[in-house]
């Protein structure tokens, strides 16, 4: 294994951070190639529940390096409060094995608030972003007014960006009657951040391509989903970076040819938090069954926003789509055992609207909007699932779902899971 590739198969939150985790425990390094603190990655290791935002999510298994890399956005603030409090647990998270590129880009109070401000002008098309600045900052880094990580080891050039960032959105937050920054004050933390920060900061696409050379082993962790892609997800209810597999391989910097896996992460039924269209989405008992009533971790609420996340049946017309774009090696199919107790599960297989049958979603969003998945039904199962770990022991209906899933993605289902817990994993033939 020189690299593996590990994505979200839909709108992101299908489990990554425990797959990540799982997998860090024979990786060397563990990277981070996209997006920025709107992702929340749930670990639950040795009876606790763990978060990461920032930090890679296998950064438990102290063997391994980890990386943010180039392609992502850093709220400099946040990164430290993560690291303190895991810190404070005894992770060790020294810049021994921690680096962050040099070449990621900073999120400052300006791209918050900017983030605020453009949700508050889109009014009733509000994309219902995380508000923790991911949009403007990628703006910033497209328009070539970013600010780069690697400007935190000049204190007074850093200073003088923030400062210069904030004056550009106040000219912007002034025009929408928004309250205006302090460009002195909001800098202060930030300022105080990038002191500490500075340790940390290397030429990591270098870093990476000389453990490659070596034969390290290399886990990209993805953020966000296909569906939140960019170029390839239901834009503009997407985010502003590019978290399919592709984007590993910029927000890195490394070629392909080290890839030798990509693992496609896929909740047993759909989710996605914030507004766009979600075909298969369940306002009704079942969907509140799916999300749960909040009690438990796993529950569907957001990691990042603490957003009730929308719940419907598994959506395998993105999941093809996901499969071709990212050309999974296989598939990882978490949280099987939400399902057990389900008279019937359904999968959509394809897409109607206005009468004409859709294997793949259509770029337009109006579309898409009005799209009706053509279901698939097949029998559940009632049995709880959360103690098996062999395959066989699966019940027959469950074994079908995920037969199912495979052949509609044409690609092999290697591992489900049956519970958050490290162990509650079931690995198929
Ligand atoms: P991520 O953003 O893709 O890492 O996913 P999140 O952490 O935001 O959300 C996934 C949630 O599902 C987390 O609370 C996980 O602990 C939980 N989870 C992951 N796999 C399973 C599973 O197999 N069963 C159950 N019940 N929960 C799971
Ligand atoms: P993880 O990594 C789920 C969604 C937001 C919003 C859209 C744009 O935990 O899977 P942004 O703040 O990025 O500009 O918001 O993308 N979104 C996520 N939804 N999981 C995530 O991350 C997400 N990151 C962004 O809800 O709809
Ligand atoms: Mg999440």
């Amino acid at each position: 294994m020189p690299a593996t590739i590990l994505v979200g198969a839909h709108w992101g939150d299908e489990g990554k951070g425990r797959v990540v985790d799982e997998f860090a425990a024979k990786a060397d390094v563990v990277a981070r190639f996209g997006g920025g603190d709107n992702a929340g990655h749930t670990v639950y290791a040795d009876g606790k529940v763990f978060k990461f935002h920032l930090l890679p999510s296998g950064v438990l298994h102290e063997q391994t390096a980890c990386v943010l890399g180039n392609g992502m956005v850093i709220n400099p603030v946040n990164l430290l409060k993560e690291i303190d409090s895991l810190a404070s647990t005894g992770v060790d998270i020294s810049p021994k094995r921690l680096l962050i590129s040099t070449r990621a880009h900073i999120i400052s109070p300006a791209h918050i608030a900017l983030d605020k401000a453009a949700e508050k002008a889109r009014g009733d098309k509000a994309i219902g972003t995380t508000l923790r600045g991911i949009g403007p900052a990628y703006l910033d880094k497209a328009a070539r007014q970013g600010i780069r990580a690697g400007l935190m080891s000049d204190t007074e050039e850093f200073a003088e960006a923030l400062h210069d960032a904030v004056e550009r959105a106040n000219h912007v937050l002034s025009q929408q009657n928004m309250e205006l920054l302090d460009a002195h004050e909001s800098a202060v933390t930030y300022i105080e951040a990038a002191e500490r920060l500075k340790p940390y900061l290397c030429e990591t696409s270098v870093y990476i391509n000389q453990r490659l050379r070596e034969g390290a082993r290399v886990l990209c962790e993805g953020a966000q989903g296909t569906m939140l892609d960019v170029d390839h997800g239901d834009y503009p209810y997407v985010t502003s970076s590019s978290s399919i597999a592709g984007g590993a391989l910029t927000g890195l910097g490394f070629g392909p040819l080290y890839v030798d896996r990509v693992i496609g992460i896929a909740k047993a039924f759909s989710s996605r938090v914030g507004a766009g269209p979600m075909p298969t989405e369940l306002n009704d008992e079942i969907g509140d069954r799916l999300r749960g009533t909040g009690e438990n971790f796993w529950d569907e609420f957001g990691t990042t926003t603490g957003r009730r996340r929308r719940c419907g049946w598994l959506d395998g017309v993105i999941l093809h789509y996901a499969a071709q774009l990212n050309g999974f090696s296989e598939l990882y199919l978490t949280k099987l055992d939400v399902l057990s107790g389900l008279k019937e599960v359904k999968i959509a297989v394809a897409y109607e609207i206005d009468g004409k049958r859709y294997d793949f979603p259509p770029t337009m969003i109006s579309d898409l909007e009005r799209a009706k998945p053509i279901l698939e039904t097949l029998p559940g199962w009632e049995e709880d699932v959360s103690g098996i770990r062999h395959e066989a022991d699966l019940p027959a209906a469950a074994r079908t779902y995920i037969q199912r899933i495979a052949d509609l993605c044409e690609t092999p289902v290697r591992t489900v899971s049956v519970g958050p817990a490290r162990n509650q994993v079931v690995a198929l033939a």
